[in-house]
């Protein structure tokens, strides 16, 4: 199998080391804008396998081979893959003009399949004017390590590529749930908002962020606690996702804390930006 992941940032590189694991793909194509963030998305995978390396759990062998298959470079290096795993940025005309670019003038398979990220738009909507009807393929931050993927049907998704996605899901060893399309899907629509709550009990003065992540902890057994996991996958995807449950439902419950907004404004996006409600070098 080939596999196209579109955009190379956290998600697309970690979605394409998880694809290039597996031995039953022989390639994966990674693209972006620019070739340097498609090499930068390669070099990340490098450091990934590296840390297994090192641990004694991969041969350098086998982390060479995995780096081999992915190709790196814009998108019209993904002529002929059998499935499309758009991970570009967040913003529904982005998405929508990449899976049109790709339909109409790359990829010449019949049959491929298109997928996105998303964590939160209408796959509908994305699809909505293509000649191929797309599917939710929502991968989980660190997307090596994580085992589940929501598959999203939209109101257009044929049957058959939902249960080609599964199976696809099953070989490359994670767990697929089947979710029907509304605002956040399944995990987003409850994890988003205990972050965001995580944030009013903060700006409430209730507890410090040393505080609220560790009884989060330990008092639920969380890996990380809500302060803690905002930072990881960025705030700026907090936000917008908040935004996008509030614009779909109109229901208060959704509204973003305000020092959240302000956060983002301020550039303070957690990891990625080396400030959040932490610091990271
Ligand atoms: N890429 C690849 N592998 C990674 C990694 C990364 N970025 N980060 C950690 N790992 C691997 C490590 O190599 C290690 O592998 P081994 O067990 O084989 O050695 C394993 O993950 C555990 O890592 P660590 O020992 O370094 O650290 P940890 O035990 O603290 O686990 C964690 C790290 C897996 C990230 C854990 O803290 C965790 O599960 N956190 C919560 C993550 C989460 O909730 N993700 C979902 C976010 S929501 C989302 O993604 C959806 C969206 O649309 C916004």
């Amino acid at each position: 199998m080939k596999v196209a992941v579109i955009g190379a940032g956290t998600m697309g590189s970690g979605i394409a080391q998880a694809f290039a694991q597996c031995d039953a793909v022989e390639t994966v194509y990674l693209c972006d804008i620019k070739q340097e963030f498609a090499d930068g998305g390669k070099s990340k995978i490098e450091k990934n396998l590296g840390r297994l390396v090192k641990k004694e759990k991969m041969t350098q062998e086998a982390a060479d081979a995995i780096v081999a298959k992915v190709k790196t470079g814009l998108n019209t290096i993904a002529t002929d893959p059998d499935l499309v795993v758009e991970a570009a940025l967040e913003v529904m005309d982005i998405k929508k003009a990449c899976f049109k670019e790709l339909q109409e003038n790359i990829v010449k398979n019949p049959d491929c399949i298109y997928a996105s990220n998303t964590s939160s738009l209408s796959i509908t909507e994305i699809g909505a004017g293509l000649k191929t009807p797309i599917i939710g393929m929502h991968f989980f931050n660190p997307a090596p390590v994580m085992k589940l993927i929501e598959v999203i049907s939209g109101a257009n998704t044929p049957k058959e590529t939902t249960e080609k996605v599964i199976e696809i899901s099953k070989t490359l060893g994670k767990t697929p749930v089947q979710v029907n399309e509304a605002p956040g899907f399944v995990v987003n629509r409850i994890l988003i908002p205990l972050i965001n709550e995580g944030i009013f009990v903060y700006s409430e003065g209730i507890s410090d962020i040393e505080g609220i992540d560790t009884a989060m902890k330990l008092g639920c057994n969380h890996p990380m606690g809500p302060l803690e996991l905002g930072d990881y996958v960025g705030l700026d995807i907090v936000l917008a996702i908040m935004d996008v449950l509030y614009n779909e439902t109109k229901d208060s419950k959704y509204r973003a804390c305000g020092l959240l907004r302000k956060m983002v404004r301020a550039g303070h996006l957690g990891v990625k930006s080396g400030i959040g409600f932490y610091k990271y070098n």
